[in-house]
């Protein structure tokens, strides 16, 4: 029964106890309310304490009630019933404090955290805000900075922090409930005043409109095209503005606005789609997973470095291993120079900095590799180099190391023929910059057995990335949606529409920054070095003349200084450029393009219809589990919107399917097939009225 009370002398126990997170269920909620109330009327009880059993006090919501209509008594109904108590109640906070157990923390009159507890209000990364007067007690009990941070950005803080915005009154040194339990002895003895957090006022002098809009600037780029965190301010702004029963209704309009809005249902699926992303479909539970304690990186690249960085961070020790000294030291230079960077940006301490270098070995010999679990090769994206080192590796490591590779295009089960027990063999594509990047697509090859899989997807949450399965295909799913999705852009400049008009589209659209910018910032001679490799009928000839024109004239992007931009020595804002104009405008002409006005409309189509009809393609070849994977890839690894819910679920639910099949065989109309081939599983699902929740793949 949720609302036991356990008696101490003159202090009464409130209990919580619904595991595994103490999630605010109808039954937590009546508990709760009850066990107020009767302690309320009980005059051997002078102070209560709101305690939780288990990892963590209450961790929010309980997610499973969103789908139907919530029942009485709603949250806030239970935390003004606590607010409103006779007697002083203290919460023992502890674990994960978010949502709506950190609102009913605050409902209290006083509040006492284990050291290691995180308070923190998310819901906006749902597309929500907190709706049980969260936006409006925090700021008064705290400060309106602090309620801003918590509630509009998202993530939670530590204990410390919290005591110091004045959001909790203490940290526990003993026992968390002894020392609430204390606590609450101190306070009714010494006759301490309720302190009911509704009563706090705050100065509304400090925060005017001014302040506000100051603020919103500060998180316009994170929070860019999402409507929650600006629901959040205006709420947070009523708590200044208003007295506290109108704050609430004002929130409560807020919720109901933020819930109406489809981004909420979109960054659900966002939330489901992250969790889902690690399970392997029907792969047994039980199945033995290997343990990661030593980890081995071939290359101290680019790549090699940030992904070492992964490791060392999570405590697992890294032995990276280069062709030679120079190139050894050289990488291990820069790994030092980045931790280095963090230190100083305040994200980890000096001691951090030497603690996880001393984690990370080099070697030039694969001997010093006999003992790890895992290696991972980041040599140059070449199948006769990389073969060479799985070669190496399959004559000096255990026949039972997990195997990986990070090419970006590589076939894997080419790579694994050149080793005994290739079930131990898969890629692990990491994003550059490796260290910070969430996503790691995690390339099952032919011969991958589940449980490595299943090993390197919870690997992929202790060293804190999102993994999500691609299959073996070239460019796997992220790569090569970008494919279509970059060509048609191309296509568009050739076709009328300027480099910054396409680009800003996108930028609108909500993606970090437009594809063309981006090859600027990739490099434009890699996609040229590659393609003069490849025979004409591999790639779109027409789309790809400008860039390696470009690339002819040493117009190499960024690094040079130029490319489909023009860029000030030290600046990387793309300027406008002339001399790319006139090139676009020569090749056109050569194709015997013949330019005209493109509107946004087309813009989006073309380069998001592209990429999504590729992604129908992916999941028809069995080479994503599933459509929220994809999501979960570009959401992820390519910075698409969160709040539109990734490429397919807007595909589904923004384009609708239909009309997107239309606009396809539309454009196969006018550009022709080789690129525009409707998917044959769009078609399908067209035709059945089938939804994307339906595709799984095994
Ligand atoms: P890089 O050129 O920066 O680094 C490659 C490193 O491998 C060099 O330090 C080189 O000395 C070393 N190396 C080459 N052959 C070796 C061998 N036989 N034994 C030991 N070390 C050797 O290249 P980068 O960018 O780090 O790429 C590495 C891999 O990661 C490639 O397969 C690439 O496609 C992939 N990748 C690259 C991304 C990027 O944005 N740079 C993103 C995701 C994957």
């Amino acid at each position: 029964m949720q609302g036991m009370i356990e008696k101490r002398e003159s202090i009464g126990i409130i209990w919580i106890d619904n595991p595994p997170v103490n999630a605010i269920s109808h039954a937590v909620r009546e508990g709760l309310m009850s066990a107020v109330e009767n302690a309320s009327k009980d005059d051997s009880i002078k102070g209560l304490v709101l305690a939780c059993r288990g990892r963590t006090f209450m961790a929010g919501a309980d997610i499973s009630e969103f789908a139907s209509a919530i029942k009485h008594p709603w949250l806030g109904e239970v935390i003004d019933c606590i607010s409103e108590s006779p007697k002083i109640i203290v919460a023992a906070i502890f674990g994960t404090t978010f949502g709506g157990g950190l609102e009913v923390a605050l409902g209290c009159n006083y509040r006492i955290a284990d050291p290691n507890t995180k308070i923190g209000l998310p819901e906006v990364k749902l597309g929500i805000i907190p709706g049980a007067q969260g936006t409006q007690r925090l700021p008064r009990v705290s400060n309106v900075e602090f309620a801003l941070k918590l509630a509009t950005i998202g993530n939670p803080v530590e204990a410390q922090e919290a005591l110091d915005a004045g959001a909790i009154d203490k940290i526990s040194t003993n026992d968390l409930v002894d020392d609430a339990v204390a606590f609450a002895q101190e306070l009714t003895e010494q006759k301490a005043p309720l302190r009911k957090s509704h009563e706090l006022s705050i100065s509304s002098e400090k925060y005017d409109d001014a302040f506000f809009d100051e603020f919103r600037k500060t998180i316009f780029k994170k929070m860019r095209g999402m409507a929650a965190p600006e629901c959040c301010i205006k709420a947070i702004q009523a708590s200044v503005n208003l007295p506290f029963d109108e704050g609430v209704k004002f929130e409560r309009e807020m919720t109901i606005e933020c819930r109406d809005n489809p981004q909420s249902k979109a960054l659900q699926h966002v939330f489901f789609a992250e969790r889902l992303a690690s399970k392997v479909p029907g792969l047994d539970k039980d199945v033995p997973l290997k343990a990661i304690k030593k980890v081995g990186v071939i290359g101290a690249g680019t790549m090699g470095g940030g992904i070492s960085m992964n490791f060392a961070n999570a405590g697992i020790p890294v032995k990276i291993l280069e062709m030679d000294g120079a190139a050894l030291e050289k990488g291990l230079g820069t790994v030092q120079k980045n931790y280095e960077a963090s230190a100083w940006r305040g994200g980890i301490t000096s001691n951090d900095v030497e603690e996880r270098m001393s984690l990370i070995q080099g070697t030039t010999n694969y001997s010093d590799l006999h003992d790890v679990d895992l290696v991972i090769e980041a040599v140059f994206e070449n199948m006769d180099v990389k073969k060479e080192v799985f070669s190496k590796l399959n004559e000096t490591v255990s026949p039972d190391t997990i195997l990986a590779s990070n090419t970006s295009y590589l076939n894997i089960d080419e790579i694994a023929s050149v080793v005994d027990h290739p079930e131990r063999v898969l890629g692990m594509h990491f994003f550059s910059p490796a260290n910070i990047m969430r996503l790691l697509e995690i390339v099952k090859a032919e011969k991958t057995s589940p449980a490595i899989l299943a090993t390197v997807l919870k690997l992929a949450k202790t060293i804190k990335k999102v993994g999500a399965v691609a299959g073996v295909c070239h460019g796997f799913i992220g790569n090569r949606m970008l494919t279509g999705y970059g060509r048609e852009a191309h296509l568009l400049v050739l076709e009328g529409a300027r480099p910054e008009q396409v680009d800003q589209v996108l930028y609108q659209f909500g993606m970090p920054m437009g594809v063309i910018a981006m090859a600027d910032m990739a490099g434009l001679d890699i996609g040229t070095r590659l393609r003069q490799q490849m025979d004409e009928s591999e790639y779109d000839v027409m789309s790809t003349a400008v860039a390696d024109r470009l690339v002819a004239q040493g117009r190499c992007g960024q690094k040079t200084g130029a490319g489909f931009y023009d860029y000030q020595a030290g600046n990387r804002t793309p300027i406008p450029s002339k001399i790319t104009q006139a090139i676009i405008n020569e090749t056109a002409e050569k194709f015997a393009i013949k330019q005209r006005k493109i509107d946004e409309d087309e813009i989006i189509s073309r380069c998001f219809y592209a990429m999504c009809n590729m992604g129908f393609d992916i999941l028809d070849e069995g080479m994503a589990f599933r459509s929220s994977d994809i999501d979960t890839v570009y959401i992820n690894g390519y910075g698409f919107p969160a709040w539109r819910g990734g490429p397919m679920y807007w595909a589904e639910n923004t384009v609708g399917l239909k009309k997107m099949l239309e606009g396809i065989k539309g454009f196969s109309e006018v550009h022709g097939d080789r690129w525009w081939k409707p998917s044959p599983l769009l078609q399908r699902m067209v035709e059945n009225n089938l939804s994307l929740r339906e595709i799984v793949n095994k």
